[in-house]
């Protein structure tokens, strides 16, 4: 990750490359930090934007080679308002424009907030982000992860498997301030709240890149306990095997049932000394969904190691509140399963029994994700009696048509709650949009044998998902929030702070409001 730090002097003898920032409003304007940038070249950079088309739109970036033979390059970079989406925006262009070279410099304006910092840090680390994954050695027989398999896949102890950027050598980044620009000393603590989310965010990212072969239930798991391992506030607590069914977690035994790699259950709760409010957070864990007997065609399946995007987010947001001490009681739920097609699977017309004993009728084993929530959502409000229950999966391939690639859609009876979220998604520079939980369309979703069938017949795909999860809500109903964030969950190329791949969706989201809490 990119170190970034403050400084209030400019080293001048380093072959290295500065941006200054160009705001959009009133009209075009150089924004120099006084003291740091200093007069000549200040004119020097006004002339020149003056000749160029540069609008000050956030994320628009001018080079000027050498000016005043200086050994550096100058980036003139767009802001658009100078608030913290201008920056954030603005921090993501930089990253990529410098991404060869070794070092960035970057001039504060007098006068930018704390906010502002936070926006380009994040859009900094952000979109420096690649994924990259080498394989060692192959696992030794005693080992335990692909014991229960029943096959050895071939020996790639040499393969390395990068997926990324490789000429990304940007290292350092530094932020040069004057006493004029942070009086309060207030970029420090924007700094670390920066790092604290963008951290959690690229370990979102990590997990639902990673190829489904290494990406088993029991590795997310493994995942889990060894973030939380050893910090003070959070534990860990796994169902497996026999005591998932014992405990009632029918779901996540049916969709799991069709693999060898078995299903889990992860709880990861945060629990600070004052705690004013407990949030319980539901992820979708699907480690890798083939649609299972209702198969997926190929196109509609080789992205499908990213279906536990929701499960990624909801724990790395969880690690981040302790790393962030914030005041909120939370508890993370996983469940874990790969939803494949074979002799064990489960198949259309089987009633799953939850926990708590509610039923669903399997229409289709591709509707899998509810399937697993509904016994989350179900132990979560008989057992643990949220404030707020929210739950983040990526569910349906409908949302995506209503609403896009950038949209999560958000379902909640809480107008307030609702509202809340959506808010904290806008400043957080993600988006999401409140749908309707039509209730004329309850009906779609009945069944003849059991309390609800995981399919619609009339359409409304996102809906009726949605709905399907209400039914387990119980007691919780009134404050429960669903998220399904299918669409945001990947993006196809690198845009802004997103990189290619996972993004990570809902890190920022939730952080950002439960920071409000
Ligand atoms: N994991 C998929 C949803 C999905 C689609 C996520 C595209 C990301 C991108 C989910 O399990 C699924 O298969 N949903 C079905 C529901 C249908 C069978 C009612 C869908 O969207 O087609
Ligand atoms: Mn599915
Ligand atoms: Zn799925």
């Amino acid at each position: 990750m990119l170190n970034i730090r403050l400084s209030d002097r400019l080293i001048t003898a380093h072959p290295r490359v500065l941006a200054v920032a160009v705001t959009a409003q009133p009209r075009p304007a150089l924004q120099p930090g006084s003291g740091v940038v200093h007069a000549d070249l200040r004119t020097q950079l006004e002339a020149y934007l003056a000749d160029i088309d540069h609008n000050g739109q956030a994320g628009t970036v001018a080079a000027l080679p050498r000016p005043l033979a200086m050994p550096r390059r100058v980036l003139l970079v767009g802001v658009g308002d100078g608030d913290e989406s201008g920056w954030r925006t603005a921090g993501a262009a930089l990253a990529r424009v410098a991404a060869t070279d070794e070092a960035l410099d970057i001039a504060l304006p007098d006068g930018t907030a704390p906010d502002a910092v936070r926006g380009l840090a994040e859009g900094l680390w952000l979109a420096s982000y690649t994924f990259s994954l080498t394989r060692r050695r192959p696992p030794a027989a005693d080992e335990t992860r692909p014991s229960d398999r029943g096959f050895s896949p071939g020996r790639r102890d040499a393969e390395v498997f990068v997926d990324g950027d490789p000429d990304q050598v940007l290292r350092k980044v530094t932020l040069l301030t004057t006493d004029a620009s942070d009086p309060d000393g207030g970029y420090a603590t924007a700094l670390g709240q920066a790092h604290s989310v963008a951290t959690a965010t690229r370990f979102a990212r990590d997990l639902t890149n990673m190829p489904s072969e290494e990406k088993t239930p029991a590795w997310f798991a493994d995942q889990v306990v060894s973030n939380a391992a050893g910090k003070t506030g959070l534990d860990v607590r796994i169902w497996a095997g026999d005591e998932l069914a014992s405990t009632g977690f029918g779901g996540v035994i049916a969709v799991g049932g069709g693999s060898t790699r078995a299903p889990r259950l992860v709880q990861l709760s945060w629990q600070p000394a004052e705690a004013r409010r407990h949030v319980v957070l539901v992820g979708k864990g699907i480690t890798f969904d083939t649609g299972g007997i209702c198969i997926k065609p190929r196109e509609g399946m080789k992205l499908m190691r990213k279906d536990m995007g929701g499960a990624a987010a909801i724990i790395a947001v969880t690690l981040a509140a302790a790393d962030l001490d914030l005041p909120v009681r939370i508890t993370a739920l996983a469940p874990l399963a790969e939803n494949m097609a074979s002799g064990s699977a489960w198949r259309p017309g089987d009633i799953v029994r939850h926990y708590g004993g509610r039923t669903s009728e399997c229409l289709n084993t591709d509707a899998e994700g509810r399937v697993v929530l509904a016994d989350a959502l179900a132990y979560a409000a008989a057992e643990l009696t949220p404030d707020a229950l929210i739950d983040l999966a990526t569910l349906t391939g409908a949302a995506g048509v209503a609403l896009g690639k950038r949209t999560a859609a958000l379902y909640s009876d809480n107008a307030q709650l609702a509202g809340e979220l959506c808010a904290a998604a806008e400043a957080a520079g993600e988006r999401a949009w409140r749908m309707p939980l039509v209730d004329d369309y309850v009906r779609d979703i009945a069944s003849e044998v059991a309390d609800v069938a995981n399919t619609s017949s009339a359409g409304a795909g996102s809906i009726a998902a949605a709905l399907f999860l209400r039914e387990f809500t119980g007691p919780a109903r009134p404050n429960w929030v669903h998220i399904d964030m299918s669409a945001p969950a990947w993006s196809e190329a690198a845009d802004g702070e997103l990189a290619k791949g996972a993004t990570g969706w809902g890190v920022r989201t939730l952080l950002r409001w439960l920071s409000e809490q």
